[in-house]
Formats: structure tokens, sequence, C-alpha cells
């Protein structure tokens, strides 16, 4: 079994845990839009869902040609469940997201859900977030003196750049500056609270106490809910 394989598995498996008449929030990237496609297979033959809530343009665009029931997070008077992906989670459940740059509207939607479902494949599983990148969400206006500001705190790291060359932008219309940590941190949420305290920042992709129920996937084949 591949990775592709286990996320598969993790999104059919979240879809399976989706019941009638909920309000569902979708994730952002490739393990969420397996889910997205297994939700819009069992909404086609018995499951009916009051709406879905994507939290970026792709999980939109890609719910609508679906045929899910699309409606905004401000126009929804709650959200049941929100299943999305990770960058990296470790056994206290706390998170690093925004590979795909959405970790803002990811955190709004996943915080005002009544229960954020994480699914996973394996490679995922980290021992301490903070192995990888930390994508933080910059504004424009004044970001080469925030970046400075967060590298004299001793947050280095680099902008994203796209294939072409240009800053990868979010929907949000900002920039991700992505922090590379020597170790994983001790107190990542110190971390979290230091870096969204500087003048420009809009948030980091550090999610602490929001994942609910954990879906892993294993190459094996096998599956664990935690
Ligand atoms: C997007 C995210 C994704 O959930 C995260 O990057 C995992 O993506 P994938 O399922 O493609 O590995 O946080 O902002």
């Amino acid at each position: 079994m591949s990775i592709e394989d286990a996320k598969k598995a993790v999104g059919k498996a979240a879809a399976d845990l989706i019941q009638n008449d909920m309000i569902v929030g979708l994730g952002t990237g490739s393990t969420a839009n397996y889910f997205i496609e297994a939700l819009s297979v069992r909404a086609r033959n018995n499951l009916f869902l009051k709406a879905v809530v994507p939290s970026s343009q792709r999980s939109h665009i890609l719910a609508k040609r679906l045929g899910l029931p699309v409606q905004e997070l401000n126009d929804v008077p709650y959200v049941d469940i929100t299943v999305d992906g990770a960058d990296e989670i470790d056994p206290l459940k706390r998170m690093i997201k925004g590979g795909g740059g959405a970790h803002v509207r990811e955190k709004i939607l996943a915080a005002n859900s009544r229960e954020m479902i994480v699914i996973v494949d394996e490679s995922k599983l980290v021992p301490a977030v903070g192995v990888g990148k930390l994508p933080v969400e910059i504004l424009p206006y004044g970001s080469p003196a925030t970046r400075s500001n967060l590298e004299k705190l001793g947050y280095l790291g680099k902008w994203r750049i796209q294939e072409d060359g240009s800053f990868f932008i979010t929907e949000n219309d900002n920039l991700i500056y992505d922090v590379v940590f020597s170790a994983p941190p001790p107190y990542p949420q110190q971390d979290h609270e230091q870096i969204r305290l500087v003048p420009g920042v809009i948030d980091t992709g550090f999610f602490f106490n929001i994942a609910g129920r954990v879906i892993v996937g294993y190459n094996n084949g096998r599956i664990e809910i935690h």
C-alpha cells in the first residue's frame, strides 16, 4: 500500500463518520481532497448533508464540482465536524499545518466546529512538532521588516516561492514565511505566541487543542482512530 492509498483510506474512514443532516467543514490538501471525494460518493447515495463549508477556494471548487451543497462559514449557524489533513501531528495532538498555505482559514473553520477530525498517513506522525517547516502568514505591508523582526528573535526561514519564481500568495492576499527550527522546539506554544506578537504576523501553522479524533493510515493498510 502506498502513501496515496493510505490518504485515500483515511479520507474514506472520515467520510464514513459523517451523519445525516450535518454541516461539514472541508479542509484543504491532498488528504482532504480524498475525504471530499468519499463524502460526495456517500452524498450521492443515501447521506443527506445540510451544507459543506470549504476552507479554501481549492476545496470549494472540488466540492461544487462533485455536487456537494457548498456554503460559506459566514452563512451557516454552526459546523458539526471539520475534516482536515496536517503536515505534522505529535502524540499530544499538537499539529503543524499550512503546507498548502491555507492554515489561517483552516484554523478559523476548525476552531468554530464542534469537532475537528484530523486525517493523516503515517508519514505525518512526529514525536514532537517542529520537525519540518512552520508556515507563518505575513501581511505584505512591511513584510521585509516583519521578517527581520522574526529573524532577530531567532526564527530563521524563507519566503515561500512558487515554481515561476513569484511569491506564493495566500487566499487572504498575504505571504508565507516558512520558519525552520534546528530541532523541534521544547515549548512550541511559547514560540507560537512570540511569533504572533510580531506586528505583521497573521498566524502561525501551529494548531493546539483543536484536534478531536485523529485517523491515521499506515502503509500496511491498517487504520487507527485515536
Ligand atoms: C493545507 C494544509 C494541509 O492539510 C496539509 O498541508 C497536509 O496536506 P496533504 O494532505 O496534501 O499532505 O494544512 O494548508
